[in-house]
């Protein structure tokens, strides 16, 4: 990740608020959290922003729908149900940004003016399609048999004066920052997408709405409000507290056109820095079937946590599926890595460090060496550059290897067998080599982490104390529950 030194700022999509967090919501979510602990760990100052999309048209509808008169009131009790959805997945978001809050409104119509004055706005009519699901406008040919291909709804054909941004103008600029900034767009599929995007022009586009009670009004004329996506874009701006630029926005790819286009355009217009990287990931299924409202396969991720743990969910959505690809949901598949990876392999490893430990040395940390060899299947440099590249699966992957070859030398020393300084040496060695696993994964099972290293007696380190010898001796174990309960 090309950034800038010392300093990470992260960011997920701001969600519309008319649902409650789906497990394809707590996706980018959790993976912006991975990173945002990871980062903190290298001792970096790093600035985690999340938060609600509330301008939206769809959020009248559905606080009508919901019975409420107030609408405003709707959004302060939906945004009560995100914020605790999002503490008990233990997210450590450092603001949560909501797009009706007066601090975020003024930014947004400030950022207007900005691009105002710079001449890049002007009136005009529009007449065409929109879907209102994604708030877009389209065109004929984004459309799948006439229909939203994300939506699968006939658009609206409407017909309206709008105000104009004159996004064309940014064409050429926009493609040399891409080929100039080859970590600008990620993955490389995605960039390759909007390069070819990019180079069949751009058509200028609608950046207000007709008509409409709910959201922002435009300053030169009240009677329009935002389109919710300048809107809601914006909010990278006015929850950052004077961090910006992003050094990542992590998107979903249904939104990768607003971010690697319309906002970095608009973002020139209005004369500010660019943001370091946007990394669009991939979408999942489940059992196959595409997540939708109307199929009734809305898989909520607190039901999830409350029945397998909240660790096991986390850790479930960064190993399963490379963040960028596409993948599939399978309570089944969650349900083995909890019980082999997380079960058996890590809990097991320090339920049996802990069990021998309290019966050879009376529950104290003994005095001895970390193992030369075992020291050497810890790759530190390779997961580090895992991390670097957001290929957060091979560094859970490259963990567990460690892992792995960790109960291989429990079941190869035999410390049963053992006596004395020899059996002092291999106790300390899977004490200490569990003390380094728990900070590596401390980003992605931060609770996990937190009972390994108080099992152990030990402080939850930073990166830099994934040196092997640092455990000290002589401190009390506290032995606790298992980690992890299988699951039939
Ligand atoms: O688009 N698989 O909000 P939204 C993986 N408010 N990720 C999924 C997913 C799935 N099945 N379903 C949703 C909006 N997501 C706008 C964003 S940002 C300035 C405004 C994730 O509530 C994915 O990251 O529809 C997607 O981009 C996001 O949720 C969309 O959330
Ligand atoms: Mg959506």
């Amino acid at each position: 990740m090309i950034g800038i030194k010392g300093k990470f700022y992260v960011t997920t999509p701001i969600y519309y608020i008319n649902y409650t967090p789906s497990v394809g919501s707590a996706y980018p979510t959790i993976a912006a959290d991975v990173l945002a602990r990871w980062h903190r760990a290298l001792g970096e100052n790093v600035f985690f922003l999340t938060g609600l999309d509330e301008n939206s048209a769809k959020t009248v509808q559905a606080a009508k729908e919901a019975g409420y008169k107030d609408i405003k009131k709707y959004t302060d009790d939906m945004a009560v149900k995100w914020i605790g959805v999002w503490k008990k997945l233990d997210i450590s978001n450092d603001d949560f940004i909501r797009t009706t809050e007066e601090r975020h409104k003024k930014v947004v119509q400030d950022f207007f003016m900005k691009i105002n004055a710079n001449g890049d706005i002007y009136k005009g009519k529009y007449e065409g399609l929109y879907c209102d699901g994604c708030e877009a406008f389209y065109t004929e040919k984004d459309l799948v048999d006439g229909k939203c291909p994300y939506h699968q709804k006939k658009p609206k054909v409407i017909s309206e004066e709008n105000y104009f941004f004159r996004l064309s103008k940014y064409q050429q600029k926009l493609l040399e920052h891409i080929k100039k900034n080859p970590d600008f767009i990620k993955p490389e599929s995605k960039r390759n997408e909007v390069v070819s995007f990019l180079k069949e022009g751009l058509q200028d586009i609608s950046i207000s709405r007709l008509g409409l009670s709910w959201g922002i009004p435009l300053p030169i004329d009240e009677k329009h409000v935002f389109w919710c996506w300048l809107d809601a874009l914006t909010n990278y701006i006015s929850g950052a507290h004077g961090n910006w630029p992003a050094t990542l926005h992590i998107v979903g790819k249904d939104i990768s056109k607003f971010h690697c286009l319309f906002w970095p355009a608009f973002l020139m217009s209005a004369g500010y820095e660019l943001p370091k990287a946007i990394f669009a990931h991939g979408f999942f299924t489940v059992n196959g079937k595409k997540m939708s409202k109307s199929l009734g396969n809305v898989i909520d991720p607190l039901y999830l946590a409350e029945k397998y743990g909240v660790d096991a969910l986390r850790y479930y959505l960064m190993r399963e599926f490379p963040f960028g690809e596409d993948g599939d949901f399978s309570e089944e598949a969650l349900k083995n890595r909890l019980n082999n990876e997380l079960a058996n392999e890590l809990g097991n490893l320090l339920q049996r460090t802990l069990v021998l430990i309290e019966k050879n040395c009376g529950s104290k940390i003994p005095e001895g060496e970390t193992d030369k060899i075992l020291q050497n299947k810890l790759n530190l440099n390779k997961i580090r550059n895992h991390m670097e590249k957001l290929e957060l699966h091979f560094t859970l992957g490259e963990i567990f290897s460690f892992i792995a070859h960790c109960n291989a030398y429990v079941n190869e020393k035999a410390p049963w067998k053992l006596k004395g300084e020899e059996l002092n040496n291999v106790l300390y060695s899977l004490a200490d080599s569990l003390r380094i696993t728990a900070i590596l994964l401390a980003p992605f099972i931060p609770g996990t982490s937190e009972k390994i290293s108080s099992q152990l007696g030990a402080r939850l380190g930073n990166i830099d104390e994934c040196r092997f010898g640092l455990l000290k001796s002589g401190e009390k174990i506290k032995k606790g529950e298992v980690l992890f309960k299988k699951i039939k």
